[in-house]
């Protein structure tokens, strides 16, 4: 029973039921009704027969073997429907799991250790049917399945009225095909590596052929031709772990076949023997003969198939949630955060390596940024800019030391009013598919806050608020990537305006032209006047402006001070300014000049 509470199997039906009670109870009822009218019909076939060999009326038995005739056509259609309804709030259900097993935790790390990646990966393909049907389209399958049981169960109990082990006999027969044609029942294993591995490059290939800046670069570099080719290696391989998976044991199938014809040789034996010596009345030799016959019913059959593949992920999702739960989590302190930082945000001899491995991105990190002012930080690719922006955002936690904001370590304040405080332009940030309204503003916002957002971005000449930020919606407007920019920057001065204090901005004007920079800064310290601000960038314009500059490097801060402090020291900052200085003065067209 405990081995049985544990299966996929049982867990499936727990879903449907969670999903949608009603329609699960009625399911359960039409398979019970259709295994019942089978077997009335086997009755009402032995009652017509004895009405015709007694000479009795014979109205009553023709009405009763035609209602259940009717009813067995009309009931198989109306369980189709039912399982039909019912597999898709389940699926419904199962979808929305994974997304709370995404979407809960407050850190990142249950979205990148690889494990629980490409669990998450696998699991997505459950109702979207790339390894099998999805279970709205399995449903039907599962409940011509229990009723061919229901129907097996009750014409094997008509036949205890004919000898005790008769009915015995017959279903342990049938159902011991079940164990010996096992094997045959696992089409695919979800769960097999290999099968993960396909199943994601199938997803990823699905993924470049519609996504639109990837199909700039699947022209020019001609990758159409590989991406349908990987596809159909992928299918084929696929195909062929189904059919190895299909492939019955023959040694086991004979068995099997053994097995059925003993069991039946011996009870139609049995049975003709009691006919010949006039033990058994014709009408009920019709019924016994029919309940054998219908008892093949408890036979294996598709439905193993069928309920075996849509219940095989079923653990998986409901265990993602629980699995996923810890290792994205990060308790939340209980103190408030409202007007931090009053002093200053600092890193205190921070050390920290990701949770998905790799190696140490700081160790021993210091460094204080004061209340109300601005921090610029370069250093080169890897250096951990973006890194000390996730660990501020407390995206993740340091692995020794502390961030401490006025002294408290980020840790005991409440995560969501700190996150509240932050006003964030991620290098990698999100181009929404929404309106610019939504863009500037996802959680909300009045119309003025975010038009004045816009103002300071200068991106107030873009579009109308209402407008879809892609050109695959009606009315859509497609945008380059510095107006992207700009809209990113109109997000993180929304939020300055929703009551935001610190100010990350990580590469904010990286595709923007020195013009269109100028032009922005002007707005943004205005905009940001009062806020803590850590400015991430390349651009030595733009980070000369910064009250304070630290150069990172190997994890630490190697210099820090003003721009001219850090000039006149001589070290790695001058270095890299006179390196771009000299670039620009090379090139004629300074406005072009990106910088990346
Ligand atoms: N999510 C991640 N998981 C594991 N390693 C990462 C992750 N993000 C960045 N890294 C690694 O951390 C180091 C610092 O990265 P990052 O902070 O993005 O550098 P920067 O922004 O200075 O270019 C790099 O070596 C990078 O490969
Ligand atoms: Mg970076």
């Amino acid at each position: 029973m405990k081995r049985l509470r544990r299966s996929a199997e049982w867990r499936f039906f727990g879903v449907l039921r969670t999903a949608s009670p009603g329609l699960a109870a009625a399911w359960w009822a039409l398979v019970a009704l259709r295994g019942l009218l089978p077997a009335g019909f086997v009755l009402a076939m032995g009652w017509l027969i004895s009405a015709v060999q007694h000479g009795d009326g014979l109205g009553l038995p023709l009405v009763a073997m035609g209602v259940a005739f009717v009813g067995m056509q009309v009931v198989a259609p109306a369980h189709d429907a039912v399982s039909g309804n019912l597999g898709v709030p389940a699926s419904a259900w199962l979808h929305e799991r994974l997304l709370l097993a995404c979407v809960t935790p407050a850190g990142l790390a249950h979205l990148e250790r690889a494990d629980l990646a490409d669990d998450l990966a696998m699991a997505r393909e459950v109702d979207r049917g790339m390894t099998g049907p999805d279970i709205p389209t399995s449903m039907p399958g599962i409940a011509a399945g229990f009723s061919s049981y229901a129907a097996g169960t009750a014409n094997v109990v008509l036949l205890f009225g004919f000898r005790w082990w008769a009915p015995l006999v017959l279903s342990a027969t049938w159902l011991s095909t079940h164990w010996f044609l096992r094997s045959g029942a696992i089409w695919l294993q979800r769960h097999d590596p290999d099968v993960a591995e396909q199943q994601r490059k199938a997803g990823y290939a699905y993924r470049l052929s519609v996504d639109a800046p990837a199909s700039k670069e699947m022209r020019l570099f001609g990758l159409g031709d590989f991406v349908i080719g990987g596809m159909r290696d992928i299918r084929l391989r696929l195909m062929d772990l189904s059919w190895e998976g299909r492939r019955l044991g023959r040694r086991q199938a004979e068995i099997a076949m053994a097995i059925v014809a003993v069991g039946n040789a011996l009870f139609f034996w049995a049975l003709a023997a009691s006919a010949m010596h006039g033990d058994l009345s014709l009408g009920r030799l019709t019924v016994f003969a029919q309940a054998a016959i219908g008892a093949a019913a408890l036979a294996f059959g598709e439905n193993d198939w069928w309920l075996r593949n849509a219940a095989q992920p079923i653990p998986l999702v409901l265990q993602l949630a629980e699995r996923a739960a810890p290792v994205g989590a990060l308790p939340s302190g209980t103190r408030q955060a409202a007007g931090m930082p009053a002093t200053g945000i600092t890193f205190d001899n921070v050390g920290f390596a990701y949770p998905a491995g790799g190696h140490q991105v700081f160790e021993g990190l210091n460094l204080t940024i004061p209340a109300g002012r601005s921090l610029a930080i370069v250093g080169q690719n890897g250096a951990g800019k973006t890194t000390l922006a996730k660990l501020l955002c407390r995206l993740y936690d340091p692995t020794e030391g502390a961030v401490l904001v006025d002294g408290v370590d980020l840790r005991e304040l409440d995560l969501a009013a700190w996150r509240a405080r932050l006003a964030v332009v991620f290098q990698d940030f999100v181009r929404y598919e929404l309106s610019l309204r939504d863009n500037v503003a996802p959680g909300g916002a009045s119309d003025a806050d975010v038009l004045a957002a816009l103002v300071d971005a200068r991106a107030d000449d873009l579009a109308d608020l209402g407008t879809v930020l892609n050109r695959g919606y009606a009315g859509g407007t497609d945008l380059s990537g510095g107006q992207w920019q700009r809209v990113a920057l109109a997000r993180a001065l929304c939020s300055v305006r929703l009551g935001a204090g610190v100010v990350i901005l990580d590469e904010p004007t990286a595709q923007l032209d020195v013009r269109g920079e100028a032009e922005i800064f002007a707005g943004l310290l205005d905009a940001t006047r009062g806020c803590t601000t850590i400015l991430i960038s390349h651009r030595f314009s733009t980070v000369r402006r910064a009250d304070l500059i630290c150069v990172l490097e190997h994890g630490q801060v190697i210099e820090l001070g003003t721009h001219d402090e850090l000039i006149a020291a001589g070290g790695r900052y001058k270095t890299m300014f006179e390196l771009q200085a000299a670039r620009f003065e090379d090139a004629d067209a300074v406005e072009d000049e990106v910088v990346r």
